[in-house]
């Protein structure tokens, strides 16, 4: 029977390789990377870091198939990104790293030029996560009880409501997020920002 629990440091490889194995809008991004960890460290690794209270999981019998990481201070974050996060990984992965696809020599650039939240999004829409979950886990009401979970923990600490970003290709997330009652905000350069209240 699975579970949701708060995040744990150890969990932490097991979060990179979810990340990785739904990182090609909602599919396996194996093949796309020849640095497995680049994702992880750009979209799961400084949440875990920096704000573990906001982050949950999801384990089977099979281990933690399934995440929600985020904050509910966006702006702090990408501050606190910028002066801890970003620098070693930039050393760590220079720009002329050679890479296996389109996809991953786009996340290099977004490494070493982060893009920051538009103030308009963040300042409405203060908390902001990331969700994925194996296909083991998908369909089955994870994905729903994640973001209830979250948008109560953002709520207790302070944040009125939240946003994400998401390809606009990767139509079954979009239509989940319609589901579970998000609001579509905006579109720009093939993505899709949707917001909630967190009450
Ligand atoms: C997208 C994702 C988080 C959804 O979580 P999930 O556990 O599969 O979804 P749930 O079972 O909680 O579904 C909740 C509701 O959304 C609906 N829903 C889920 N996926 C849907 C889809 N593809 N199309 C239409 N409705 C969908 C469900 O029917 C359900 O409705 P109900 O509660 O009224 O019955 C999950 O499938 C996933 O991680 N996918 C791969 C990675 C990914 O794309 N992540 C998002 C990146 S932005």
């Amino acid at each position: 029977m699975a579970q949701l629990r708060r995040v744990a440091d150890e969990d932490r490889p097991a979060l990179y390789e979810i990340c990785l194995r739904t990182g090609n809008v909602g599919g396996d991004a194996r093949r796309l990377y020849r640095h497995p960890d680049l994702l992880g460290h750009i979209y799961v690794g400084a949440y875990v870091e920096l704000a573990p209270k906001c982050c949950l999981v999801v384990e089977d019998e099979g281990g933690v198939g399934g995440y929600v990481v985020g904050v509910c201070d966006t702006r702090a974050f990408e501050e606190a990104c910028a002066s801890s996060w970003w620098p070693p990984l930039q050393r760590r992965y220079p720009l002329s790293l050679a890479t296996a696809s389109p996809a991953e020599r786009a996340r290099l650039r977004q490494l070493h030029a982060p893009q920051l939240t538009p103030a308009a999004l963040s300042g409405s829409y203060p908390a902001h996560l990331h969700i994925n979950l194996l296909p083991r886990l998908q369909r089955q009401g994870w994905g729903r009880r994640l973001i209830d979970r979250f948008r109560d923990l953002a709520a207790e600490q302070g944040a009125k409501a939240l946003h994400l970003i998401v390809a606009d290709e990767n139509t079954r997330a979009c239509a989940f997020y319609r589901r579970y009652g998000f609001r579509e905000l905006g579109r720009q350069q093939g993505a899709v920002a949707f917001g909630i209240t967190t009450a």
